[in-house]
């Protein structure tokens, strides 16, 4: 079978369990920042929230082999909390990863989401954003959201602005996300999903029909998916998923 990215079918990697999905995606993420810093001497990455990527971003760091000082680190989206409260993504990706010696903390952009003026907050991260983010990384929500885009928002429409404040039905309400445009520039987009409850916003979000305002994780259709059995539990059988099954 050719390459699932050579023939255009988004590829899906299906794994056991969430700690073998968690290892397979920090392997592409190692294997992709080692080709991006070979090319271009230092590789961006915009981190995902929630509770799903902690696993990732701790094999990540156990990483010797990675040039950790030439990454630049961003965030697809924040809550609007401290950065020190435990609901806060930078809270979670510091602890589990951004706190590992040879980051370097100039090159960690995290979104000021305690900001009181949350508009100006949103204007200052979009314009320290790079043009093009070589990967994305992304969760997928029970509704099917990703990042703090949620369905039927007015943010989903939003083609101009790159960073949006939005107010979710996931608490804490109020956040800052990225919009569409950000993620559809991205060089590369990685979503990890594991658990049963995921199952059915992953196959709505794969699924060949469908609308980004209904599922917006749709906007990272052409990314590759890292799953575990339960997250991938309601794609079509008759269809494979695009990627090996580890
Ligand atoms: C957030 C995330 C969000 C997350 C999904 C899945 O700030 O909440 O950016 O998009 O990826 O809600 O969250 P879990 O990984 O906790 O299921």
């Amino acid at each position: 079978m050719a390459h699932p990215r050579l023939s255009g079918a988004p590829e899906r990697v299906v794994c056991a369990d969430p700690a073998s999905a968690a290892e397979a995606a920090a392997e592409r993420v190692a294997s992709l920042v080692l080709e991006v810093v070979a090319e271009r001497g230092e590789c961006s990455l915009a981190l995902a929230g929630g509770g799903t990527p902690r696993l990732l971003y701790a094999r990540l760091r156990e990483r010797e082999d990675l040039p950790w000082a030439r990454l630049a680190f961003y965030f697809g989206d924040e809550r609007c909390v401290p950065a020190d409260d435990p609901q806060s993504n930078y809270a979670m990706a510091h602890e589990a990863l951004l706190s590992r010696p040879g980051i370097d903390p100039e090159r960690v952009f995290r979104i000021r989401g305690e900001a009181a003026e949350r508009e100006a907050a949103a204007a200052e991260y979009a314009a320290l954003l790079p043009a093009r983010l070589d990967l994305v990384l992304l969760g997928i929500g029970e509704d099917g959201h990703t990042a703090s885009l949620f369905p039927g928002q007015e943010a989903l429409a939003e083609r101009e602005r790159r960073v949006v404040v939005v107010r979710g039905p996931k608490p804490p309400p109020w956040r800052l996300s990225v919009t569409a445009p950000v993620i559809e520039a991205a060089r590369e987009i990685y979503v990890l999903a594991t658990g049963a409850g995921k199952a059915g916003p992953v196959a709505r979000a794969l699924a060949a029909e469908g609308e980004v305002r209904e599922v917006p994780a749709r906007l990272a259709r052409r990314g590759v998916w890292f799953l575990d059995r339960a997250a991938a539990g309601e794609l079509p059988a008759d269809r494979a998923p695009g990627g090996e099954t580890q």
